[in-house]
């Protein structure tokens, strides 16, 4: 049996539509803080009481990366421990690009990665690229139309969340094929914020990271960590650390069997969806 967690997050409920879609038949049981049928488990890293693995046979452990190290590392660790506790066979984990050091969200996902070289499961480790609807959050355009987000010059191997989960799914259905597998999934085409720009038919001016912190703190909604991994992001993209070209092998086209999906096209209809 397959247990996949955050089953009603984004990436989650991508992956579980992909299993759902596999020709042969896959026993898929989602695991979910908030389950909403009898098919769901209720599963919440921070609730010990919820992680009984029993009877599961390859965990899709989806990173649960919002908070700070210590609540991420916490999560992680306990959803591992519980799994061997469980006897789980294989553990499949999504994690952070090779590239992606720089950001201050790397440090839990290093960690984690760790915890699972150390453990006795057999693991495979994905190691996603941003994902380009994660683009449309960090760079929208404001209501002029003009995207001020401090990339620079800098651009982004950004991948669309489908076919990470689509890559997901196909390793967690087939585990032993990948066991001990560290994959890098980037976008084969980097995004620059002149090309977002172009493609929601706006025009790009990118701001300082300076002025940008302090209009990310008077906006009051983001929480205190929450800011320098903004911040982190902005700084890998000007930099030119995430453009794809520190990785070495992107497994990302291979374990799709075929193109990827245009990282433009995602981010594009991520906007709209945004504007409705
Ligand atoms: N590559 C990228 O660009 C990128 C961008 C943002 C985040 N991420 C990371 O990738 C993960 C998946 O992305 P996503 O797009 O699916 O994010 P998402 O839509 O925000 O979903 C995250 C899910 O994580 C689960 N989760 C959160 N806290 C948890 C806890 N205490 N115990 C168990 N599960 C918990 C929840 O699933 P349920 O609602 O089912 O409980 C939540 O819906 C994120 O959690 C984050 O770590 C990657």
């Amino acid at each position: 049996m397959i247990l996949v967690t955050g089953a009603n997050g984004a990436l989650g409920r991508l992956v579980a539509d992909e299993l759902a879609s596999r020709d042969e038949a896959v026993d898929v049981v989602l695991g979910t803080r908030s389950p909403r049928s009898t098919a769901e488990r209720r599963v919440d890293f921070d609730d010990p009481a919820s992680l009984d693995f029993t009877g599961v046979d390859t965990l899709l452990l989806i990173s649960a990366g919002y908070g700070e190290d210590d609540t991420v590392i916490a999560r992680h660790g306990a959803a591992i421990s519980a799994a061997e506790k469980a006897g789980v066979r294989h553990l499949v984990y999504t994690s952070l690009s090779g590239d992606g050091d720089h950001l201050t969200y790397a440090l839990a996902h290093r960690w984690t990665e760790r915890r699972l070289r150390r453990g006795p499961l057999a693991w495979t480790i994905l190691r996603n690229g941003l994902y380009a609807e994660f683009l449309a959050d960090i760079a929208a355009a404001g209501p002029d139309g003009t995207i001020a987000a401090p990339l620079g010059e800098g651009r982004l191997a950004a991948v669309a969340r489908a076919d990470l989960a689509a890559v997901a799914a196909r390793v967690t259905a087939e585990p032993e094929l990948h066991a001990g597998q560290v994959y890098e999934l980037v976008g084969e085409h980097a995004l620059g914020g002149a090309e977002l720009a172009a493609a929601i038919g706006g025009s790009y001016e990118p701001g300082s990271l300076g002025a940008t912190r302090e209009a990310v703190i008077a906006a009051g909604q983001a929480l205190p960590y929450q800011v320098p991994m903004l911040l982190s992001t902005y700084s890998a993209v000007a930099g030119g650390f995430l453009d794809g070209s520190g990785i070495e092998n992107n497994a990302l086209r291979g374990l799709l069997g075929r193109e990827p999906r245009s990282a433009l096209d995602a981010y594009r209809a991520a906007v709209r969806s945004h504007v409705k």
